[in-house]
């Protein structure tokens, strides 16, 4: 198999760290991994120049907007990222890589009682929520041959998420007040960047890369609340006393679904990939928070 060239973009955020921490285990494809100040995908000239001198095969998409509040007032800055800088990417790639791009269950509005298909009615709520369909209309407008993965309750060792903000704030406090009534599945971005990963040797393997829209979490359905139970518990935080309280408690600039649980059977069937139920994985990214991070073994890459 001759190497392949795979670009990461937003390589800095919470998905491209993890999928840096693995790369090494692939040693069949050669990653460029590339944030806002390598390669600013907002750039079109940027991105058709990378995307040709590399000769990348494969653009994997982690770059994005995730700032969901601030995007209410920052609406501008926020479809730059979402929509037009992944119409950049996809009018560079279009006949040239394969694009695998990130996506979100902010697309849905939440009304559901099962979970979420591929195929259910689209009604994002929230400006980030519009703003991430309309990135993936762009891409299936301009590069139709792409896979596009939408996650939900994402969170790593790295960056800024909501097990990190629990940690802390169960360290810090006597009592947490969080929202028992949105259901959702968290999603572990080490597991998601090892999916990633499968997808594209699952396509070099079989010669076959089955575009179209996938789901993905981790197993399980839980609340807020009782995530954070959970996280106190697994951290051994015993000063903090979790209290449940309803959205309508906690109102925040940008809407949230109340219910966002995807249904992985189309990635899980197509690509034979096995899902960790949430409170393994969540164990295993607590244990890694603890060790400490290599994280100058990753280097970001100098394209210009
Ligand atoms: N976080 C979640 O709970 C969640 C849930 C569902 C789906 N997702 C989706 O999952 C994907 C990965 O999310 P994540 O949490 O890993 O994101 P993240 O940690 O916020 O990382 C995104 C990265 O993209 C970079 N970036 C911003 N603008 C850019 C530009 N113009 N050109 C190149 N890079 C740019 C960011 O840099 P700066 O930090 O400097 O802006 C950041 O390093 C995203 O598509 C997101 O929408 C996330």
């Amino acid at each position: 198999m001759m190497v392949k060239n795979i670009l990461i973009t937003g390589a800095k955020g919470q998905l491209g760290s993890e999928i840096q921490e693995i790369a090494a285990h692939y040693p069949g494809f050669h990653f460029i991994p590339t944030d806002v100040a390598e390669l600013d995908l907002t750039d079109k000239a940027a991105v058709e120049n990378c995307i040709a001198t590399h000769k990348i095969d494969y653009a994997i998409n982690c770059a994005a907007y995730t700032a969901v509040d601030k995007a209410e007032t920052e609406v501008e800055l926020c479809y730059a990222i979402n929509r037009d800088a992944v119409k950049n990417l996809a009018e560079a790639a279009a006949g040239r890589a394969k694009i695998i791009h990130i996506s979100t269950d902010y697309v849905f509005d939440g009304q559901s009682t099962v979970p979420y298909r591929e195929t259910d009615p689209i009604h994002p709520q929230s400006v980030y929520g519009k703003s991430k369909r309309a990135g993936e209309e762009a891409l299936l407008n301009a590069c139709p041959e792409s896979i596009i993965i939408r996650t939900a309750w994402l969170y790593s060792v790295y960056g800024t998420n909501f097990v990190k903000t629990m940690l802390r704030l169960g360290k810090e406090r006597s009592d947490l007040n969080v929202v028992y009534d949105q259901q959702g599945s968290p999603t572990c971005a080490a597991d998601l960047a090892q999916t990633i990963l499968s997808v594209i040797l699952h396509a070099e393997e079989t010669g076959n890369f089955p575009a179209g829209i996938y789901h993905y979490s981790n197993e399980g359905v839980t609340t807020w609340f009782e995530f954070t139970k959970k996280i106190l518990q697994m951290a051994g935080i015993t000063t903090c006393t979790v209290h449940p309280i309803p959205a309508s408690q906690y109102p925040a600039p940008a809407p949230r679904p109340g219910y966002s649980v995807l249904d992985k059977s189309k990635i899980k069937d197509t690509f034979g990939i096995v899902v960790p139920e949430w409170e393994q994985s969540l164990e295993r990214c607590i244990e890694k928070g603890n060790r400490p991070i290599e994280k100058k073994r990753y280097k970001i890459c100098c394209i210009k």
